[in-house]
């Protein structure tokens, strides 16, 4: 089925998640023709959850080795063009894109987990999967500023927001339902936590060192003693840090080169708690009812304060 009630963007549902119907086909491509390697690693996420902040830690730990953090390619490239996102690499229609990047590869998606290919959930796939998973409210409400930064996707009228909210806690959205995108990976985080490392925004935004070094240990690349000494994981904590990346020129300026979303929109805040700002106890408490009865009894809570 197609959904249009959203103001600025259609979805369609495919395998239980509402997609964007402009997205969804370069998807199918993806779970038909993907075929993972060992050496894979994916950063998975719903929208709007720290995507573009987990792409800037994940290329920075795992290419230390390689680029002096003085000179660094995350000064001069969005972090959306270092790390690509698998979802669009199939938009013409074959694997070819995804064939070519040289391993390992580090790759992005926003598909849930149950709808990613065979080659990346089946028991004997090496490849790891990184989820970063963000409280729903500050979801939402940074979904919803996005939509008004990018010139596509209006949204500017603010009665517009109680109305995306209420489809928002219907589960539609871009990927949504929400729960259920986090459920699939944090349940498979806890049965396979080899394969799936489960990152919470408001963890990560608490203790950054702490959360990079899990980062590192997971994909095997653990800082070393002389890289402790010389305080790597703060360099790179720092390199990452919405100050540093919101103020470069590249993200002042200039605009993904997959789409024509200025590189600027997807640096705002990036607060814990912004919902506060936005919506009156109403709506928050019709995000949390949702959020809490879908999350009932997988011992998961969203974000670390009400
Ligand atoms: P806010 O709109 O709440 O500020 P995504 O990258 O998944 O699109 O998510 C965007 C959200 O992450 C935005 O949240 C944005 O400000 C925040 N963000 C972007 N870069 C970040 C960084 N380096 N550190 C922390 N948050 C960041």
């Amino acid at each position: 089925p197609l959904c249009t009630s959203l103001p600025h963007l259609s979805l369609r549902q495919y395998q239980g998640f509402w997609f964007p119907d402009n997205w969804l086909p370069s998807i199918m491509t993806m779970q038909n023709h993907f075929k993972a390697r060992p050496t894979d690693l994916i950063l998975a996420s719903y929208p709007k959850s720290g995507t573009t902040w987990l792409k800037a830690l994940a290329f920075a730990v795992t290419t230390r080795t390689r680029y002096p953090l003085a000179d660094h390619p995350l000064l001069s490239l969005n972090p959306h063009d270092c790390v690509l996102c698998v979802d669009e690499l199939f938009a013409d229609g074959h694997a070819s894109k995804a064939e070519a990047l040289p391993s390992p590869r580090l790759l992005a998606t926003h598909t849930p987990y149950s709808v990613l290919p065979d080659s990346v959930t089946s028991a004997e796939s090496e490849c790891q999967i990184i989820y970063v998973c963000r409280e729903a409210k500050d979801v939402a409400i940074s979904g919803w500023h996005f939509g008004q930064n990018i010139p596509w996707l209006h949204v500017e009228e603010q009665h517009l927001l109680a109305e995306n909210l209420k489809l928002f806690c219907q589960g539609l959205g871009p990927f949504g339902p929400i729960w259920d995108h986090i459920l699939e990976y944090w349940r498979e985080s806890q049965r396979r936590p080899n394969k799936v490392l489960f990152l919470k925004y408001e963890e990560m935004m608490e203790k950054p060192v702490e959360n990079v070094k899990r980062l590192a240990e997971f994909v095997g690349c653990p800082f070393s003693e002389g890289e402790e000494r010389e305080k790597v994981v703060e360099e790179i904590v720092q390199l990452c840090s919405l100050e540093k990346l919101k103020n470069l020129e590249v993200n002042k300026t200039g605009t993904l080169a997959s789409t024509n979303i200025p590189n600027a929109s997807f640096f705002r805040k990036g607060e814990v708690g912004d919902w506060r700002n936005h919506l009156d106890p109403e709506m928050a408490r019709s995000v949390d009812e949702v959020c809490e009865q879908k999350l009932r009894g997988s011992g998961l809570t969203l974000g670390t304060i009400k």
